[in-house]
């Protein structure tokens, strides 16, 4: 038995976060955030949702499409460096209950912008071994959060979203998630990270009032590495997999910053019709960047059953991660 990517959904949260409101906030220009980003928009979530309530808009759409019923989903994974409670509960058991499912595996898994296919990667361990059928993975972010909108380098590149996928099973090996590969390396823990309010630093005062809680990053750094990881990620997936760009229908990339994208897709011959940029509308959602991805293209009528992804990420941890997948929505 295989594991098939069955379903797909996404939810973006109302309010529209333009480079010209983030003008009058920072230090910045709409031109200057294109032209190092690609960003143009990024949606924000109201005060009173939490990533839970993103999550399950997007969750709700997926198990929609997938034909089952909530009570046939078997395991909830929920990727996410924006829970929301920082110990317990876990967001995945926030959302099951939203979902009105009870008494069934429910974790988070923090991976950073890695996170949903990490999650994928549990996902296809779990129905391959026999242990689940029907897996409900998510990308889930409220990185508002933790975003500081005092700093310019940091804050005009995130936005909030979800997206959410069922991992079932199929008999044909064209129906299913063919290969996929996760990785991470700690020494460069500090080059994306939250220093506060975890056990290292608690929450106190003195933490709040130096911003410890905030995201912070060393963009320059983690740019070179991406473009290096990801391009050997990649090459070596397809070289394993005896394919080239030619068999794959799209490439759909972790949606950080355009010059990566491009970079990548230039350095692995990936035609511009095969590459997936949504950068622009959500700017970068971390664990929710490639699941609305792959939402907006199949909402746009561009992705259809059978076509086959190949996915490609690079987060905080560091973490990367890489799959080729079918797309089996019926
Ligand atoms: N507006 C205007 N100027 C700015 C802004 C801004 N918003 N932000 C930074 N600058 C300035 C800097 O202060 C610097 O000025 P200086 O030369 O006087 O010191 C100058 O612009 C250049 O700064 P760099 O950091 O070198 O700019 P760079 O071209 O690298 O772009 C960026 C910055 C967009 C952050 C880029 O490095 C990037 O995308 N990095 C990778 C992000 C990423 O992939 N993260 C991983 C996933 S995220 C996750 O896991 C949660």
């Amino acid at each position: 038995m295989y594991a098939s990517f069955k379903s797909i959904g996404a939810y973006v949260p109302p309010k529209k976060l333009t480079n010209q409101d983030f003008e009058k906030m920072v230090d910045t220009t709409d031109e200057w955030i294109k032209q190092r980003t690609g960003i143009e928009v990024r949606y924000i979530a109201s005060e009173e949702q939490s990533t839970s309530d993103l999550a399950y808009e997007a969750a709700k759409i997926a198990i929609e499409r997938s034909g089952l019923k909530h009570s046939e989903i078997d395991a909830i994974v929920c990727a996410t460096i924006t829970p929301d409670f920082l110990c317990m509960p876990s967001t995945a058991c926030v959302i099951a209950d939203k979902l009105g499912i009870s008494h069934i595996t429910a974790f988070d898994i923090s991976a950073a912008c890695s996170g949903f296919v990490y999650a994928m990667n549990i996902a296809k361990a779990f129905v391959e071994s026999g242990i689940k059928k029907n897996v409900l993975i998510i990308g889930a972010e409220k990185m508002s959060s933790i975003v500081d909108y005092s700093d310019r380098t940091t804050s005009i590149l995130f936005g909030d979203g979800a997206g959410a996928a069922v991992i079932g099973t199929s008999d044909k090996k064209e129906e299913s998630i063919i290969d996929l590969h996760t990785s991470s390396d700690g020494a460069y823990q500090d080059f994306l990270i939250t220093p506060g309010c975890g056990s290292k630093n608690p929450c106190s005062q003195k933490v709040l009032d130096e911003g410890m809680h905030y995201l912070k990053m060393k963009g320059n750094e983690t740019f070179k590495l991406a473009v290096n990881t990801l391009t050997r990620d990649v090459k070596n997936i397809l070289e394993k997999n005896s394919m080239t760009s030619d068999d794959i229908d799209f490439f759909i990339p972790h949606q950080a910053n355009f010059r990566i994208i491009d970079a990548v897709a230039r350095k692995l011959n990936f035609p511009q019709e095969k590459v997936v940029l949504t950068v622009a509308k959500y700017g970068n959602t971390s664990a929710a960047s490639i699941p609305m991805a792959i939402n907006d293209w199949y909402e746009s009528g561009k992705l259809k059953t059978g076509d086959l992804m190949l996915l490609d990420t690079f987060g905080g941890g560091l973490t990367w991660g890489s799959a080729i997948v079918h797309f089996n929505q019926k």
